[in-house]
């Protein structure tokens, strides 16, 4: 059995691997942390992880991990993981920190850097495009929910440049991507029945979209407008991605249809959590999964690819990504532990 510890199950990031990973059967929970519960039952804190029999530690007191994973917010994240990196034991951070390439980047965009001798290790686990990375690291940096959805549907265009440079990814977010701690803008009475873009000069999680395309393709100097919108909802993100294919890369007609929806079947033929779909998504329909649905359609009016993306922003844009990483990390079966459906309306 693989011994995991959870940094941080206090926020709902952290408290979704728990739920995960009660039912991974490769894994033996043998410790999770918490600041502001420290010494509570696990299901005394959370009543719905029932059955979970653990106590809330604080960091560091997690016994002999074979891995960790840890889900503080940015800066709080790597510090709390190099004590275990310096062990040799193996990370998986839900946070930013080890996302970016260049410190210098990470460092305009969040805070200086508490772990900048580890950044070069750090394999970046958007685990379809990057699995033969992953399974030889020993630090992975989980993406970004948003970045999770937007790749996954540039992927198979960016890749074979079937696209000019120009990319709008409209995204709109659950209330749960914005976190457990309090904040006026998820107030029930501000957020409900209302919906609003921010991030509109630069979201943090920009750099990570551009820096995963120029990954695919560093042939096109990549212009990426992102919007990312917070609607009345608890978990999920909707992204519908707007491209301009390259003259004579489709026809515009339903020849060009199949031809887009195929190209998009062959290059996710094998993937578990992907699935392409014939009609546009919902997110109830990935809502608790690890799966990212895929609908990739012409504007034929207007000569355009519009690919629309659904994950959950816990499963697939956290939790459970981390354990899929976690699996081809230490070579387990991929899908291990993560084959739950949807729960659905
Ligand atoms: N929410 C998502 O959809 C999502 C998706 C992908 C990645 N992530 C990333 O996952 C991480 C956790 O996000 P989350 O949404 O789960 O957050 P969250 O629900 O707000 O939980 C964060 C918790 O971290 C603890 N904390 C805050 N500052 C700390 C510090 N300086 N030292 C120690 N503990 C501290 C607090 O718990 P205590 O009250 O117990 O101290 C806080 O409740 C973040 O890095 C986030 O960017 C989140």
């Amino acid at each position: 059995m693989i011994r995991a510890g959870i940094i941080n199950v206090t926020g709902y990031a952290g408290m979704e691997l728990a739920r995960l990973l009660k039912f991974h059967p490769d894994v033996d929970l043998v410790g999770v942390t918490g600041r502001s519960a420290s010494g509570t039952e696990l299901e005394t804190f959370l009543p719905h992880l029932d059955g979970m029999n653990q106590l809330i530690k604080d960091e560091g007191e997690i016994e002999n991990p074979d891995v960790i994973f840890s889900a503080l917010p940015h800066k709080a994240s790597a510090e709390a993981c190099i004590g275990y990196l310096n062990q040799g034991v193996k990370v998986v951070d839900i946070s930013a920190d080890f996302r970016l390439d260049s410190l210098k980047e990470y460092e305009s965009w969040y805070v200086e850097h508490p772990a900048p001798e580890y950044m070069d290790q750090a394999v970046y686990g958007l685990t379809e495009l990057n699995r033969d990375k992953v399974s030889v690291s020993r630090l992975v940096a989980n993406p970004g929910c948003y970045p999770t959805g937007a790749l996954l549907g540039l992927a198979p265009l960016v890749s074979e440049t079937m696209i000019t440079k120009d990319v709008i990814v409209d995204s709109k977010s659950g209330v749960s991507g914005a976190g457990r701690s309090l904040g006026l803008n998820v107030h029930f009475s501000e957020a409900n029945e209302d919906v609003s873009a921010y991030g509109l000069q630069g979201h943090r999680h920009l750099p990570e979209i551009e820096q995963g395309l120029a990954e695919l393709n560093s042939s096109v100097d990549w212009a990426v407008t992102f919007t990312p919108h917070l609607i009345p909802m608890t978990r999920g993100i909707l992204s519908t991605i707007y491209t301009h294919p390259l003259d004579s890369a489709l026809p515009m007609n339903d020849g060009g249809q199949k031809q887009l929806t195929d190209l998009f079947k062959e290059f996710y033929r094998d993937e578990p959590f992907i699935r392409v779909t014939d009609a546009p998504p919902h997110t109830k329909q990935v809502a608790g999964s690890n799966m990212t649905q895929i609908h990739p359609t012409l504007d034929v009016r207007s000569g355009k690819i519009v690919v629309v993306t659904a994950i959950d922003n816990l499963v697939k844009g956290a939790a459970g990504q981390a354990i899929q990483n976690m699996n081809v990390m230490l070579d387990i079966k991929e899908t291990q532990g993560l084959m739950g459906l949807a729960l659905f309306p």
